[in-house]
């Protein structure tokens, strides 16, 4: 008789939080659902967009957009798609510049990018840390130091709780990618979530042009610039025998900058020229962002293939009232949307660490690795990239099972590979930059659908 009651209001308690969360999560995801964006032409997959809380207590949340497959999204792949900085946003740069599905063009539109990763998995952008773009932290003592670790425990919880939300995708192969300083971010995430036993069915991560050795990453600099015409032979002496690309570096980071560096630094960027993208050297730079009057002059980009200003219009399209309430985006803290951020402080220091060995531990894991350069950047050039991978595949004993060789997308060459055992492998993309979906937005999707396929590169015509 006393039981009775007690299982009836059990029962009737299960059924309403039943009911609530059920509730909860299809008005979430109603809430996040982007009806449309503006400008954008008319598509048949789903987008979403919104923030997900990493901190309750201190109130931390980052933003995302979330692009569903254009086909058949329940069988594809999920990709978390990461950009570097430290501090530069995975929707201004990852979604709108390299491989979304739109590109911000002229007239206030979007443009259809042809080439989207969409095309082969559910897309997930994520604005990491709390400080990039419309992620935040209204408790503002958070922007005065992130570090990795910190930034790969709310990279964690953000995956936790997204998860929760989008519990139809928790059984999709899982893998992350990102480039540049996201080759911080990416093995760091993908080692958490391995030691955290939270696989989320991780199969495997890919980086491009990554950091992940200090020394042997910004000292190819010199090599890159001088064997690319872009310094002299005395330059290349001074900038590799008296101070090197990375100390002059670290003497930045410790404010210690010695006169002789300096003026070494100085000699190598003038030589340079600030007309010159470091992300590709071999690019026509935007005019607009170098320099305003010789773009009114000089204006030759219209006969360019690729838009080098779709940044600036990335920034004028997310910075528009009608775009950030479709994305359900909020300011909170800055007054406006910038490609990287202005409020965060991250440790510097943090730059040093290494994390070219803990692709070896994913590697021990059975996580596939992929490591891929853009040909053209000197910022990560490809040749510090490609001997780390060489190097890392001695020393963990992998053999390797396909020389170095050309791979094809269409009849051309599209770049260089080598595969060490099954797991871990490299790519250069040729003619690409730093962000290689930009520049080789073919070649970028191929090499991805490779990947994600676990498919050989096409290595003949
Ligand atoms: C903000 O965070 C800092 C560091 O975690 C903490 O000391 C401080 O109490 C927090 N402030 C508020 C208003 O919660
Ligand atoms: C860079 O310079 C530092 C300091 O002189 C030196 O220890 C290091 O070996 C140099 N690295 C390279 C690759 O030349
Ligand atoms: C620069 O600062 C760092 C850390 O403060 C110190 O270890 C280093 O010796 C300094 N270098 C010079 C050349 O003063
Ligand atoms: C790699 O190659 C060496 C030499 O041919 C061989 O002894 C070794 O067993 C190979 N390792 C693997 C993991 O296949």
């Amino acid at each position: 008789m006393t039981m009775l009651p007690h299982s009836f209001t059990m029962i009737a308690t299960i059924i309403i939080v039943l009911v609530q969360t059920l509730v909860g999560v299809s008005s979430l995801l109603q809430t996040d659902k982007i009806s449309t964006l503006p400008g954008q032409p008319k598509v048949k997959f789903h987008q979403y967009s919104g923030y997900i809380t990493v901190d309750d207590q201190h109130q931390r949340a980052l933003f995302y957009y979330f692009v569903e497959a254009e086909k058949d999204p329940t069988s594809k792949p999920l990709i978390l798609w990461l950009n570097g900085g430290p501090g530069c946003s995975s929707i201004g740069v990852g979604a709108f510049v390299e491989h979304g599905p739109f590109r911000p063009g002229d007239h206030n539109v979007l443009v259809k990018n042809h080439y989207s990763w969409n095309r082969v998995a559910n897309v997930l952008y994520l604005e990491s840390p709390a400080g990039v773009g419309f992620s935040y932290s209204s408790n503002t003592s958070f922007y005065n130091l992130v570090t990795d670790e910190i930034t790969a425990r709310d990279n964690l919880v953000f995956l936790q709780r997204w998860f929760t939300q989008f519990p139809e995708y928790s059984n999709n192969d899982f893998f992350i990618t990102g480039e540049s300083y996201a080759g911080h971010y990416v093995p760091q995430l993908a080692q958490l979530i391995v030691q955290s036993k939270t696989n989320f069915n991780l199969k495997g991560i890919a980086i491009g042009n990554p950091l992940m050795e200090f020394d042997t990453d910004l000292n190819s600099k010199a090599e890159f610039f001088w064997s690319h015409g872009l310094i002299s032979d005395s330059t290349y002496n001074l900038f590799t025998r008296v101070c090197n690309y990375s100390t002059i570096r670290r003497q930045m980071i410790q404010g210690n900058l010695t006169d002789v560096c300096a003026t070494i630094n100085k000699l190598v960027f003038t030589e340079v020229s600030d007309y010159i993208d470091q992300y590709d050297v071999t690019l026509d730079v935007c005019l607009s962002s170098v320099n305003q009057q010789a773009y009114v002059l000089n204006q030759m980009q219209e006969t360019q293939k690729i838009d080098v200003c779709v940044d600036d219009k990335a920034v004028t399209y997310l910075n528009r009232k009608d775009v950030q309430d479709a994305l359900h985006a909020k300011l909170i803290g800055v007054s406006k949307w910038s490609t990287c951020s202005r409020v965060l402080h991250y440790d510097r220091r943090n730059l040093e660490i290494a994390t070219i060995s803990i692709l070896g531990s994913l590697v021990n894991s059975r996580i596939r690795v992929l490591v891929y350069s853009g040909d053209q950047d000197s910022v990560i050039p490809l040749i510090n990239t490609r001997s780390l991978v060489n190097g890392l595949a001695k020393e963990i004993g992998l053999n390797t099972t396909v020389p170095y060789t050309t791979w094809f997308e269409g009849k051309q060459v599209a770049g260089w590979t080598q595969v060490y055992g099954d797991i871990l492998s490299y790519a250069t993309i040729r003619g690409a930059s730093h962000e290689a979906p930009f520049t080789q937005p073919k070649r970028s999707l191929r090499l991805v659908k490779a990947f994600l396929e676990r498919k050989p590169l096409p290595s003949v015509v």
